[in-house]
C-alpha cells in the first residue's frame, strides 16, 4: 500500500491537518497583491481564537503600499545603522523578552541547528557576515511579502493574554493557508519597536508583540523549500495511569 502524496504547500489547504502541515514559515514571497476581502477573512477566522474571560487582547495593523515600504525603509537604515555602531543595541530592544537572556540545552541546540540549516540552505556558510546581515535584513522587508502585519497589545494585561495571542496568531496563519497565503512570524522586529510603534500609530500604552509577513509564497525560490523538524510526541508527553 502506498502513503497518499503530502498536499501541495501551494495550494489552498481545505481541512485543518492539511492547512497545519501545510503552515511552514515562508522567507521569499511573490508580489501578487492580497485581495482586501481575503485579508479580512482571514482576520475574522483568527479572531475565533479563544481567550481567558474573552478578553481578546489582539490589536493588527496591517501594512500595504507606502505604509509597508516607509517603515520597510525606516527600519532596514536602523538595521544598517546599528551593523556600524553597536553601541546602539541600547537604543533599541524588545519590551515583550521574547527569547531568553540566557540560553540552555536543548533550546540553544535547536536555536543553532534551525539558523545553521537555513543559511546553509541559502548556501551561507559560517564568517559569511555580509552575507547574514542582507538575509537577515530580508525579515525587515517582509521577505517582499505586499503584506506586513504588526501586533499590538496593551501592556496592563497578563502573561496569560500572550497564551492568547498565540493562539490568535496560530488561527492567522491557518486561515491564511485556507486562502492559498503563506506566512512567517516574525520576532525580528521586536528590537525596532521605538520606530515601529509611533509608524503605526499604536496607542500609548500598547506593546509590540510580533510582525508577520502574510503573502503568495514563491515556489521558485529554495529558502522555501526549507523544512525543519519536530520532535515525536514520545519525547514530550509523560503518560500517567
Ligand atoms: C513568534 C515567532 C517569531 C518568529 N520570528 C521569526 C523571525 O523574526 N524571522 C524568521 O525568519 N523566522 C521567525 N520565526 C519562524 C521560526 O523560525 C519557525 O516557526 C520555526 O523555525 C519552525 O519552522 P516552521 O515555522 O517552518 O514550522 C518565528 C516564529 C514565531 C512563532
Amino acid at each position: 500500500m502506498t502513503l497518499a502524496t503530502p498536499p501541495d504547500a501551494r495550494q489552498p489547504a481545505p481541512t485543518t491537518e492539511a492547512a497545519i502541515r501545510t503552515r511552514h514559515s515562508m522567507r521569499a514571497f511573490l508580489p501578487t497583491p492580497v485581495p482586501r476581502a481575503t485579508l479580512e477573512a482571514v482576520l475574522e477566522l483568527a479572531a475565533w481564537a479563544p481567550s481567558g474571560t474573552n478578553t481578546q487582547p489582539w490589536k493588527v495593523h496591517v501594512l500595504q503600499g507606502q505604509a509597508r515600504q516607509q517603515l520597510v525603509d525606516k527600519v532596514c537604515a536602523a538595521h544598517d545603522a546599528l551593523r556600524a555602531d553597536p553601541s546602539l543595541a541600547q537604543t533599541y530592544r524588545d519590551e515583550l523578552g521574547y527569547y531568553p537572556t540566557e540560553w540552555i540545552s536543548p533550546y540553544i541546540d535547536r536555536r543553532r541547528e534551525n539558523g545553521w540549516t537555513l543559511y546553509a540552505a541559502l548556501g551561507i556558510g559560517k564568517g559569511e557576515k555580509d552575507k547574514m546581515h542582507q538575509q537577515h535584513q530580508r525579515n525587515y522587508r517582509f521577505f517582499d511579502a505586499p503584506v506586513g502585519l504588526m501586533f499590538t497589545i496593551d501592556r496592563v494585561l497578563g502573561r496569560g493574554s500572550i497564551l492568547d495571542y498565540g493562539m490568535f496568531l496560530q488561527n492567522l496563519m491557518l486561515a491564511a493557508r485556507a486562502h492559498g497565503l503563506h506566512t512567517c512570524p516574525q520576532a525580528a522586529w521586536n528590537q525596532f519597536a521605538s520606530i515601529i510603534l509611533p509608524h503605526i500609530g499604536a496607542e500609548a500604552n500598547d506593546m509590540l508583540v510580533c510582525g508577520m509577513a502574510l503573502g503568495y509564497a514563491d515556489p521558485q525560490q529554495p529558502v522555501n523549500d526549507y523544512r525543519t523538524v519536530r520532535e515525536s510526541p514520545a519525547a514530550f508527553t509523560r503518560w500517567m495511569d
